[in-house]
């Protein structure tokens, strides 16, 4: 990894936890971002949710509060999907909302809603595009009208296709204020780098912006990380690796051993966009338990939530992240700017660090004592409960005398008896270690 991108990520890998915002006419059919593809739609077909678009409901506003309130640093929405319509008011199509009922640039109300908030804004940017006719259909992987006859043998443009691309992105680089991440979306076969002509791409969102971090899409995918594994990144190889709906198992290195900055982007539920049937939401203990694994394996994570066809983010998600910031407000200081413990993983819970504070996660009552496996008893300073600052004795006793090399901790007022955890979802003990000389 270069020293560029490590300067780049500082406030990202400080900031640890993100909101993911999929939002677009799918909201209508409500079965997710990817129908018009998987149902084989025809552009007309689809332009039944395009003459129907009316978010009356819409206040971002509300979103950021939420954001905020969850404990998230920053945001990402989708400023176009593969379907190829735009929640902005570009210039370079009539496929936006501006067009539709909403009569609004979505985006503009949401950059400026996030940042009152205090929050950091990215626009998600789809390289795909199922709605441009110079966007290839009859052999493409994906495109809702591919192995179809007619389009077997049609002429299309894709440098045509790419001007626009390039030139929707400047728009979206140069006329909404600075932006803090710009995540690409997604590079698969040959369509990758520089057919995307990538480089190019990257040199004029530098020129304009050149503090905004991007995702690897550019040339990779949930599939795929592309040259930021590699000791000489490419141009475009992006900043930070982007895991889908995986927490990856070690964390994610280069090819010199070096952690690179990643952010696991994953669903609430099991669908990016609204889906009004899919009710198997992710728990705020889960949700809890994923992010702090995601940190003490030196990563962030992207939640989502896809916003209904009104423009309300769905109930469920709603009262999870409320649940998730109860937790975060009392506990945020183990995850915001921690990451891998130099102690391996503890039998009953995680590490999370962050110099010298180590933050044990426990998710499992102990019987008796805590072992506080890997450090060492003479390391440890001072033990704290990081929810409301009270001690936390050592729990060196009669019985722990078998293990001299063991450092305890007492999870009540006698360590040889048990208790049950002050928090069943995570109760974090921050652990001061002595400074090293
Ligand atoms: C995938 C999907 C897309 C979603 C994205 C989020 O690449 O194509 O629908 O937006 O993942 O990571």
């Amino acid at each position: 990894m270069n020293q560029e991108i490590r300067e780049r990520t500082k406030w990202f890998l400080e900031d640890r936890f993100g909101m993911f915002i999929h939002w677009g006419l799918y909201a209508i059919p409500a079965a997710g971002e990817w129908i018009r593809s998987e149902r084989r739609m025809s552009v007309e077909e689809y332009e039944e949710y395009f003459k129907e678009f009316d978010p009356v409901d819409y206040d971002p506003k509300k979103w950021a509060k939420l954001a905020k309130e969850a404990g998230m640093k920053y945001a990402v929405m989708t400023a176009k999907h593969h379907d190829g319509f735009c929640l902005f008011d570009s210039k370079l199509t009539d496929y936006k909302a501006t067009n539709t009922k909403a009569g609004r640039d979505l985006v503009r109300e949401y950059l400026d809603a996030f940042r009152a908030e205090g929050l950091k804004v990215g626009l998600y940017y789809s390289l795909i595009d199922w709605h441009h006719p110079d966007y290839p259909k009859y052999d493409d992987w994906h495109h809702p009208m591919r192995g179809r006859e007619e389009y077997k043998d049609e002429k299309i443009d894709f440098d045509r296709y790419l001007a626009y691309m390039h030139g929707q992105v400047k728009e979206l680089v140069t006329e909404y204020g600075k932006l803090d991440i710009l995540w690409f979306d997604f590079s698969y076969g040959e369509m990758c780098g520089e057919k995307w002509k990538a480089e190019e791409l990257i040199r004029m969102v530098r020129s304009y912006q050149p503090d905004v971090i991007i995702d690897n899409r550019l040339e990779g995918s949930g599939e795929k990380n592309g040259s930021i594994m590699s000791a000489n990144p490419l141009p475009y190889s992006g900043d930070f690796a982007s895991p889908e709906q995986i927490i990856p198992p070690f964390g994610i290195r280069d090819d010199n051993g070096e952690l690179i900055p990643w952010e696991l982007c994953a669903t609430m539920n099991n669908h990016w966009g609204y889906c009004s049937w899919d009710h198997t939401f992710k728990s705020a203990k889960t949700i809890i338990q994923k992010l702090v694994e995601c940190v003490s394996k030196g990563g962030n994570m992207m939640m989502n939530v896809g916003p209904d066809a009104k423009g309300n983010i769905p109930g469920e998600s709603v009262e999870i992240l409320k649940e998730v910031g109860k937790w975060m407000q009392k506990n945020g200081n183990s995850v915001y700017g921690c990451t891998i413990s130099e102690f391996s993983k503890p039998e009953w819970g995680r590490y999370t660090q962050k110099g010298n504070k180590v933050y044990a996660h426990i998710y499992e009552t102990p019987l008796g004592a805590l072992p506080l496996y890997g450090i060492a008893p003479e390391r440890i300073q001072k033990m704290r409960y990081l929810a409301d600052g009270s001690q936390v004795d050592r729990g060196e006793a009669w019985n722990t005398k078998l293990y001299p090399d063991v450092a305890f901790a007492a999870l009540g007022e006698n360590p040889v008896c048990s208790y049950p955890l002050k928090d069943e979802t995570d109760t974090v003990v921050e652990i001061t270690l002595v400074p090293v000389v």
